[in-house]
This record gives C-alpha cells, sequence and structure tokens, in this order.
C-alpha cells in the first residue's frame, strides 16, 4: 500500500458502483490513522445514501459522515480523513469531500461528509490536475510543496499559503471576504488540513506540526501552524 503514489494521480471521484465494501478496512486503517496533534475529540459514521440529505449533483452508495468537538479543530479533520480518502483510493475505492451533503440525522458536532464507493474512475494524468502555481502558494517556488499544491478543497480554492521557515514551512489560511466567509471558513480550515496531510504522505517520517508563538504575518492570510519536512 503506497499512500504517496495516490496524491500524483488521485481525483475527486463521482461515478460510483453500487458493490458492497468490507467497511472493516476503513475501521482498519482508522485505528492506526496519524493525527495532527493529541487531544481532538473526532468521530466518524459511515451511512448509506438513505440516510442523507444530499444537495451534490452526484451521490454516491456510501457516506463518512464526520464530527468533531471544537470549530478549531476542523483542520484535524482534513488532515485525517484525507489519509483516508488515499488509503481508499489505493484499494479501488473513490472518494469525494461534500460540503453539500449532511446526515438526516441532525447533530451539532457535524462538519462535513465524504461520498465513497466503488469505481473504475479514480485517477487521472498529472497534466489534468487543474491548479495554482507553485510560486502562487508559496514565497518561493519549492518542489517539496507539490504534495500541497496537488491537494484537493472546497470549490478547488486551493486556500493554503506556505512561508519557509528555517526548518521547514510556516503553514497559512487565505481569508475569504465577507460573502464567503461563512461557510468557506469551516471548509477552507478542512482544505488546509488536507493539504497538510499530502505534505505527511510524502514525508512521513520526518513530519512534525506545532504552532509557534511568534511568526511573521502574511497579507490576507491567517497563521495556522508549522510543519518540519
Ligand atoms: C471541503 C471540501 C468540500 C467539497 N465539496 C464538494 C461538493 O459539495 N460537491 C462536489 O462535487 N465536490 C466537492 N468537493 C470536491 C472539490 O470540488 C474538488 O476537490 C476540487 O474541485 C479539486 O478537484 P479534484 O479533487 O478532482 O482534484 C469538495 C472538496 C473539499 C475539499
Amino acid at each position: 500500500m503506497n499512500l504517496e503514489e495516490q496524491i500524483y494521480i488521485r481525483k475527486s471521484c463521482r461515478k460510483y458502483g453500487d458493490e458492497e465494501i468490507d467497511m472493516n478496512q476503513i475501521h482498519e486503517f482508522m485505528s492506526q490513522v496519524k493525527p495532527l496533534k493529541d487531544g481532538t475529540d473526532y468521530h466518524y459514521e459511515i451511512l448509506t445514501l438513505d440516510d442523507v440529505n444530499n444537495l451534490a449533483r452526484f451521490s454516491a452508495p456510501y457516506y463518512l459522515a464526520l464530527y468533531v468537538d471544537k470549530k478549531e479543530n476542523y483542520m484535524d479533520i482534513g488532515f485525517i480523513f484525507q489519509q483516508l480518502c488515499l488509503y481508499l483510493q489505493s484499494i479501488g475505492i473513490g472518494s469525494c469531500w461534500v460540503g453539500m451533503a449532511s446526515p438526516k440525522k441532525k447533530s451539532s458536532d457535524f462538519v462535513i461528509s465524504i461520498a465513497f464507493g466503488k469505481s473504475n474512475d479514480l485517477t487521472r494524468p498529472r497534466n489534468k490536475f487543474k491548479r495554482k502555481s507553485l510560486s502562487e502558494i508559496s514565497d518561493a517556488e519549492d518542489e517539496m510543496l507539490i504534495p500541497a499544491q496537488l491537494a484537493p478543497s472546497s470549490i478547488n480554492s486551493q486556500p493554503w499559503y506556505f512561508k519557509h521557515s528555517d526548518n521547514g514551512f510556516d503553514v497559512y489560511k487565505a481569508k475569504q471576504n465577507i460573502i464567503k466567509r461563512q461557510f468557506m471558513k469551516k471548509w477552507n480550515s478542512i482544505d488546509v488540513g488536507i493539504a497538510l496531510a499530502h505534505m505527511y504522505v510524502a514525508n512521513e517520517n520526518s513530519f512534525e506540526f506545532n504552532k509557534k508563538a511568534n511568526f511573521e504575518d502574511v497579507k490576507g492570510h491567517t497563521y495556522v501552524g508549522s510543519i518540519r519536512i
């Protein structure tokens, strides 16, 4: 199982078959998933389409409903569950984060869903990724950032920015205008967590995340933490 190679061929899957899936594969993967930091209280539920209010333009046989204790931990949700998405792809199961699908059973700690199911439409060549350039997402173009560059994000907003620091990068999230802020704020925290998951998977042995007390401001952005890779 090589998760890193999935980063360079992945795509959001929107065409699913209805074959059954052994959900133990998911539970086993989740029992050893890497958290971004200790102490985040989260859980997930596996639902079928019947259990979901789905406003997205496509549907899937299964949905993961994700729950977390605090809004400050949305980034952790992106970090944790993007690892699962890469794993699912490595075993022939497609997935797509969906902001527009939620469980019929309401719960105040619900964050977001991930649609998933067996698929044979899982991958694409590298030249089909539509992404910002490396120099747009960093203070200096750096190929170390390709895994983050290729990460999925809500409406492909790619709200991440990386500033070189002594031994890695300081990481920032783009501030949205007042109209987009209401919903993008939640999704953009998840997006940055997803990009950090790609940085972790590509640098599994050396990756560290921490928050500095002193960091430089970047105009139009909020500091979210620093990584060593
Ligand atoms: C937090 C989040 C929410 C998303 N919500 C939706 C959605 O509601 N409907 C949809 O079709 N795609 C959704 N997507 C998928 C993005 O549109 C997709 O990741 C982006 O366009 C980049 O394409 P790619 O994933 O194929 O690389 C979402 C992605 C993320 C990360």
